[in-house]
């Protein structure tokens, strides 16, 4: 299958968890630091995140008015997907099944203007059980989207779709937990990159991967900081190489 090499990138306490209040605290600001840089050296053609996640960090929870959309009045296929190749190169993949974010824009505008994030063209991954009302809202606003799945999300098909209909060969995948673990269940991380904080996280926050299955990876790189932050860098054994 021709997929995207995706990299899982993620900040977790020294109990691997990738929630709670350690990630804001004053003292994991190098941490934080360290993770954006990452992000940015990797110079990946995309970020994919969970619903929950894009809500945290670009949508504020914002929900739009359906109302004024009536996908019947409409002359676009609803069964078909709409997306075409950005310009920019640079996508933002929300992994959204029911169709619910709330974008102002076609593009993430993030408020540090973070290379590494903004001005990713938004990519809504959708499953059959989005409402068309909302489909239709995207279609006016210009926000691309992929159907995967029908009632829940086909990771593996949509990386396929990533990678054959917007080119895209680099996929950063960055969290949070329930859509990590649903691409390490199915097998579809190439590479796995922490930044550790010297933090235990709370016995109620998020492990790495919500669900899992078995799987070797093999340790690439090592680096660490005098603020007691590591980086770790592994590779999935016989994992899958960018393809041109
Ligand atoms: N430490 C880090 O580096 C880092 C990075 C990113 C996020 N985070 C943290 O992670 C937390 C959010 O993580 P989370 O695990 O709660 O949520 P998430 O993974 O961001 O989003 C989960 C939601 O995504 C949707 N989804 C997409 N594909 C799915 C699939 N295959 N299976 C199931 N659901 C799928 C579902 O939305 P519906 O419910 O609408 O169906 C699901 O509820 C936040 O607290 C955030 O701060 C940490």
């Amino acid at each position: 299958m021709k997929k995207p090499y995706v990299i899982c990138h993620m900040m977790t306490s020294l109990d691997g968890k990738v929630t709670g209040d350690f990630l804001a605290a004053p003292e994991q600001e190098k941490a934080a630091d360290i993770y954006y840089e990452i992000n940015r050296a990797y110079g990946a053609d995309g970020y994919a995140c969970g619903r929950v996640t894009m809500e945290g960090s670009f949508t504020g929870g914002w929900r739009p008015d359906l109302s004024p959309y009536d996908p019947s009045a409409e002359d676009w296929d609803r069964e078909e997907d709409f997306v075409r190749k950005d310009p920019s190169g640079f996508y933002a993949v929300a992994f959204d099944p029911h169709g619910v974010l709330g974008w102002k824009s076609n593009h993430i505008r993030d408020p540090q203007e973070d290379p590494g994030y903004h001005n990713a063209r938004i990519v809504e991954i959708l499953t059959r059980q989005a409402d068309p009302k909302y489909v239709a809202y995207l279609r006016d606003r210009e926000i691309f989207y992929l159907f995967a799945g029908e009632r829940e999300v086909d990771a593996a098909l949509a990386l396929q779709k990533l990678s054959e209909k917007l080119g895209i060969q680099k996929l950063l995948l960055e969290g949070g937990s329930v859509l990590n673990g649903a691409f390490m269940e199915a097998d579809l991380i190439d590479e796995i990159s922490l930044v550790v904080c010297p933090a235990v996280a709370d016995t109620r926050d998020k492990p790495l991967f919500a669900k899992s299955s078995m799987a070797a990876f093999a340790l690439a790189q090592v680096k660490q900081w005098d603020e007691g932050v590591l980086w770790l860098n592994y590779k999935r054994n016989n994992g899958n190489e960018i393809h041109e």
